[in-house]
């Protein structure tokens, strides 16, 4: 299994770099983590505190899955992984239909639309293998992540109320979907 299902797209920045968005193969796997755990480090945007899988670990997953079950996608600029989606397609019959996702940049690459490169490229996944349902859970404050998922049409289905406490302030985490 595993092999690229998604084509790289690209799209110049406005300061000139170039953003690839990509499938990740099994040599991101550290990149992937060590970028995981800068986001995590922050404390206010994803729940995971730290990755608790190995490189062996995440490489074995980017090589070995079922591509019209996951999707991991890569954002490069310049050559270097700075971010990153996942695409889970639910497992079981009752809700192979839907997928949960998460997407993460690095604090540098944020507010230059490659969050919505990557939704997007997921969306177009979804969409090919037969997915009716992506959703996701975000933070109330997190701003930014709301804005992105509505402007792409996704809903809030919920809203769970002091679901969390980021550095001692309580947030509600919002249920999002998007129906295709
Ligand atoms: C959430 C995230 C993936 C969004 O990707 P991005 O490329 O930074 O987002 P965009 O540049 O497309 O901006 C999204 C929206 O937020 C707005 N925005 C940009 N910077 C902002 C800021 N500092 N505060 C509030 N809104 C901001 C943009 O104008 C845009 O709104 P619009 O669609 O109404 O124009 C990215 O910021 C990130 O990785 N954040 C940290 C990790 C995280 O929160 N992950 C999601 C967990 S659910």
């Amino acid at each position: 299994m595993g092999g690229v299902v998604t084509p790289p797209t690209r799209r110049k920045l406005p300061d000139g770099r170039t953003v690839v968005v990509r499938s990740a193969v099994p040599d991101d796997a550290a990149a992937w983590i060590r970028n995981f755990n800068e986001i995590a480090k922050e404390r206010i945007y994803v729940m995971t505190e730290s990755f608790s899988r190995t490189v062996e670990e995440i490489r074995d997953q980017f090589r070995d899955s079922d591509p019209n079950s996951a999707l991991w996608l890569v954002a490069e600029v310049d050559g270097r992984a700075i971010g990153g989606a996942t695409f889970l397609r639910g497992r079981w019959t009752k809700n192979a239909h839907t997928a949960d996702l998460g997407v993460s940049l690095l604090a540098e690459f944020r507010g230059l639309r490659i969050g919505d490169d990557l939704m997007r490229e997921g969306i177009e996944w979804a969409r090919r293998v037969g997915v009716r349902k992506l959703k996701l859970g975000v933070f109330a404050s997190n701003e930014r992540a709301v804005r992105l998922y509505r402007r792409l049409g996704f809903v809030e289905e919920g809203r769970l109320r002091g679901e969390v406490m980021l550095d001692g302030r309580s947030d509600d985490e919002l249920l999002m979907a998007l129906w295709l």
